[in-house]
């Protein structure tokens, strides 16, 4: 959860206009991995998952990129094969059909072969998939510095300029 906190730092900070919503696990989630809870930028819409009101659940209104971050297996999975029952699965539903940026950011490991299958079908329908696996070239001193190396990638596959961790060969 680490990583969709400072995702949304980073997007609040980038001036783009975001929108959340959580799947019914990931509250539970947050409150293991996050003891503040998640900490939403002024502006920033949280949807309920069985919400009607959702712009971008309609292809009318699509966002221009969706993160799912982290993704389980179980959503991963869902999103593969077309169960648009909420809103979340519904958005990403929308996304692929209306050819915007989709990434999932599964953490999982290992991958078993039903994962890679529904990897590879993803990747066919246009979906980016970015495993959270950090680096550790610059010997990062902190839990933040790590998750940031994920972070990074994201906002660059979603095509935001930042600088939220060092690139591999930049000058200090
Ligand atoms: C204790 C526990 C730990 C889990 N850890 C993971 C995990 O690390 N990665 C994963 O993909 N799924 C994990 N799962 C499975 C997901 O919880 C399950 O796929 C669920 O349907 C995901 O729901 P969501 O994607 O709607 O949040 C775990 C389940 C349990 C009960």
């Amino acid at each position: 959860m680490i990583y969709a906190q400072r995702l949304l730092d980073r997007l609040a900070a980038s001036g783009h206009g975001t929108d959340v919503v959580l799947s019914a696990y990931a509250k539970t989630v947050i409150q293991q991995e996050l003891p503040d809870g998640l900490r939403l930028a002024k502006g920033v819409e949280s949807h309920g998952l069985k919400s009607m009101n959702a712009p971008f659940a309609s292809g009318s209104n699509a966002a221009d990129a969706m993160v799912v971050i982290p993704c389980t297996m179980g959503t991963m999975g869902r999103i593969a094969h077309g169960h648009a029952d909420n809103v979340l699965l519904r958005a990403a539903d929308v996304a692929l059909k209306e050819n915007r940026k989709l990434i999932l950011v599964p953490r999982e490991t290992p991958l078993n072969l039903v994962h890679l299958r529904n990897m590879e079908l993803l990747l066919q329908a246009g979906a980016t998939i970015l495993p959270g696996n950090p680096h550790f070239y610059f010997n990062p001193q902190t839990v933040e510095e790590v998750a940031d190396t994920v972070v990074a990638r994201v906002l660059d596959h979603l095509g935001v300029e930042n600088e939220a961790s060092p690139r591999w060969r930049e000058e200090a």
